[in-house]
């Protein structure tokens, strides 16, 4: 017999831009072979499409209009908006702060909700973002809320955009970060935050590869103490 959508297990994996969701919910997944939500690129699209359609990024009942009408494929680590491939241009920190604009609007939260749990799909599903565990996968079977020292996100998103040989400034950074952060928790709707049930790690002083094994294990732990 299929699984229904909500006995397929679910990791939500929340926490403040930059605190490494993306590295280690992809590490994750490819570990146990789930499926990956990655539900930012959503409200990234969201701002992406509004600004191509010259949209406010106020204009709640045209932007909720816009997102559950946005046509979008994601596959092969690609994502394809209206046909065109997008996967490098949402990453734009324009796109980053437009999306943490459109996304204290409900209209738009709401638009999309059906189209993140349409993610959970057997044998599992690794969710990162802000409101995975607390709105969206409420009885996910682990929740994990990641954070660093704004320093150390700022720090990071530097190298990353090094890296790729854009040009960056530190400081600057740093305070788009603190914006972020602020309109993300402050919102009234589905703010960042910690959910109840969640498991809290700081990833500031440690390795990618010691974070995934420290959520490997609290899954494992969680599925075996609920077959006893
Ligand atoms: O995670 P990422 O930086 O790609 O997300 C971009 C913005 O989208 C965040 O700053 C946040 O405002 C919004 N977002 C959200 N809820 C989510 C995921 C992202 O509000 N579940």
């Amino acid at each position: 017999m299929p699984e229904t959508t909500t006995t397929v297990p679910v990791i939500a994996i929340d926490g403040p831009s930059a605190s490494g969701k993306g590295t280690i919910s992809e590490r994750v997944a490819e570990t146990l072979g789930f499926h990956y939500l990655d539900s930012g690129a959503l409200y990234r699209l969201v701002a992406l499409a509004a600004m191509q359609a010259g949209l406010g990024l106020d204009e709640e009942a045209a932007l909720a209009g816009l997102a559950s009408g946005l046509d979008v494929r994601f596959g092969g680590g690609d994502i394809i908006l209206n046909n065109k491939n997008v996967t490098d241009d949402i990453r734009s920190e324009i796109c980053g702060m437009g999306a943490s604009r459109v996304a204290v609007l409900p209209g738009v939260r709401q638009a999309l909700l059906s189209r993140q749990q349409a993610f959970r799909q057997a044998p599992g599903l690794v969710a990162e973002g802000r409101d995975m565990g607390t709105v969206v996968f409420p009885d996910a079977t682990l929740k994990l809320f990641l954070t660093a020292s704004a320093e150390v996100r700022a720090e990071r998103r530097y190298k990353q955009l090094k890296e790729k040989g854009i040009d960056a400034n530190i400081r600057t950074l740093l305070q788009e970060l603190r914006e972020r952060d602020q309109r993300d928790s402050a919102r009234s709707f589905a703010p960042l935050q910690k959910a109840v049930d969640a498991r809290e790690l700081d990833s500031s002083g440690l390795g990618i590869d010691e974070i995934v094994r420290q959520v490997l294990d609290w899954y494992r732990q969680k599925v075996a103490g609920s077959q006893v």
